[in-house]
């Protein structure tokens, strides 16, 4: 297997994306999930660009252990001893210098003639080798330079001390064959070529980010440039783990691995996604939030007799939680009666006819039916009570003068005892949230939430969904409702329950230990 060397750029290529910037804590706590993740390479920031990137590159490269911690810089002497300067407490460390060489950005960009960008290039690579044993460059603009000044510039970069040579398709122009035989050219006519590494960075303008990077990957390069989520500039980068999971899922044909712990993708693109405030794309692969859902009814049938005759990864595998058939119109009486057996209900086939038609009166006028919604319609359709506590009522006040005040009603189903509780927050969500918190007997903490309308126009239902953890272990609950504060709440509740089934199926299952 040839092992592929991973270098994240989430942090510096990715956070030029329009909107994304992160504070230095940000940036260390996403660089500490990437070590998790098992990433070889972080690029965490533009030493010279500001001081908090300094700051940021310059804690990370102190505290984030197992990764080789990059500086990124201009082939400028200001930018390389930022870089120098940020990165000197890593273990393990390279410099990336970049100057372009393609003729419309020496022309309108840096104004200036081949020989003199040639020069500053390798001035300044002769200049970062004095500090730095590891010198990665990259002629930006690479896949527009064309073959001859893009072989003198790399010839004369190894010359002067580069040790890893990155070929950009900086504006995502490349198509895949172009590429990959453009590292092939240049790695076998560029005199020094074969003494270097080679490490491909791509574009996503045209979709091929991921596709360009594996032609790179056939052709002799050994390092793959990615972002997570494939974010980053314009259309974003090749997405680091649609490019890991392919290399996974498709091994025994590519004869390629990686150091990845794939159980952390999931944890890392949500942490990612809700740092930098990107929203992932329903069908973005592998991460996106359809990426394991399915929804009809012939698929659903399929995936619980055997889930591979319709999925080619296991989502648990990359820490995604496994709720994902979307019970809809278009679902069948089998998926139905699989999700109510996963609360522990049995149903007859007397009660399933009924509850069927009922659940697909909801789907049709909803869209979707959220486990809490389906809960209640067995209670009500078969009168079985699945749900430990039930939120019974809700009310809150808001004002921009003081703090939200709300008060909510529980049954406890097991007691059948109602009571009710007050708090306050900041918004309406979190007062309610520690309203509810109060009648669960278990210390719950709020994770994550994501709020979507699921349907267009002023009536549109809204969709949330609720992460939270007890003890670490995370647990996920969706509401619907006209009133968002209302799907909050119950998304809220329905984790709460999930949780304290769980914890009353372990005290069992200890017990009978
Ligand atoms: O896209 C690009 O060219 C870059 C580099 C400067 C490597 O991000
Ligand atoms: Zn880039």
């Amino acid at each position: 297997m040839k092992r592929i060397t991973i270098f994240d750029t989430t942090l510096r290529d990715g956070e030029q994306s329009p909107g994304a910037s992160l504070y230095p804590a940000e940036k260390v706590r996403a660089a500490l999930q990437l070590a998790r993740l098992g990433v070889d390479v972080i690029e965490p920031g533009f030493p010279a660009s500001s001081p908090g990137d300094f700051a940021a590159v310059q804690e990370i490269s102190r505290t984030v252990q197992g990764v080789e911690i990059c500086g990124f810089a201009r082939a400028m002497r200001g930018d390389i001893d930022a870089a120098v300067e940020a990165t000197k407490d890593a273990a393990r460390r390279r410099l990336h210098l970049f100057i372009s060489s393609s003729q419309i950005h020496l022309d309108f960009q840096l104004r200036k003639g081949r020989d003199e960008v040639l020069k500053m290039a390798t001035d300044m690579v002769a200049y970062a080798r004095q500090f730095v044993e590891r010198i990665e460059f990259s002629p930006m603009d690479a896949t527009r330079t064309g073959d001859e000044f893009l072989i003198e510039m790399v010839e004369a970069v190894i010359a002067a001390g580069a040790t890893i040579i990155n070929i950009p398709d900086t504006v995502g122009y490349a198509l895949p064959q172009e590429y990959g035989d453009m590292f092939r050219r240049v790695r076998t006519q560029a005199r020094g070529g074969e003494s270097v590494e080679y490490s491909a960075h791509c574009h996503n303008d045209l979709g091929l980010a991921v596709a360009n990077s594996m032609a790179a990957i056939d052709n002799g390069a050994t390092h793959v440039e990615a972002t997570i989520n494939g974010i980053g500039e314009r259309a974003g980068n090749c997405s680091l783990e649609e490019l890991v999971m392919a290399i996974e899922t498709r091994k025994e044909t590519l004869q390629w691995e990686t150091g990845i712990q794939f159980d952390q993708i999931y944890d890392t693109s949500r942490l990612i996604s809700r740092l930098m405030n990107f929203p992932i794309a329903y069908n973005k692969a592998v991460v996106g939030r359809n990426a394991f859902s399915h929804e009809a009814g012939i698929h659903q049938d399929g995936l619980l007799k055997n889930r591979n005759t319709y999925e080619i990864m296991d989502p648990e595998a990359l820490g995604i939680p496994r709720n994902m058939i979307i019970l809809g119109k278009h679902s069948g009486r089998h998926a139905l009666k699989n999700r109510v057996g996963e609360f522990g209900v049995q149903v007859s086939d007397a009660q399933l006819d009924a509850l069927f038609v009922n659940f697909k009166k909801m789907a049709d006028d909803q869209k979707r039916v959220s486990d809490d919604q389906l809960i209640s319609l067995v209670g009500e359709t078969v009168d079985i009570m699945i749900d430990p506590y039930t939120l019974l009522d809700i009310q809150v006040v808001t004002s921009n003068q003081m703090s939200r005040m709300a008060s909510v009603t529980v049954r406890d189903n097991a007691t059948g005892e109602e009571a009710s509780y007050s708090g306050t927050g900041e918004g309406p969500v979190e007062a309610l949230i520690h309203c509810i918190k109060q009648a669960i007997p278990l210390d719950v903490e709020f994770a994550d939430l994501e709020l979507h309308s699921i349907a267009s126009g002023e009536t549109a239902s809204g969709e949330a969904a609720v992460m939270i953890t007890v003890d670490g272990e995370p647990y996920r609950g969706v509401g619907i409702d006209r009133d968002v504060i209302m799907a909050v709440s119950r998304a809220f509740m329905s984790a709460c329950n999930h949780a304290v089934r769980a914890n009353a199926k372990d005290a069992a299952a200890s017990v009978t230990v």
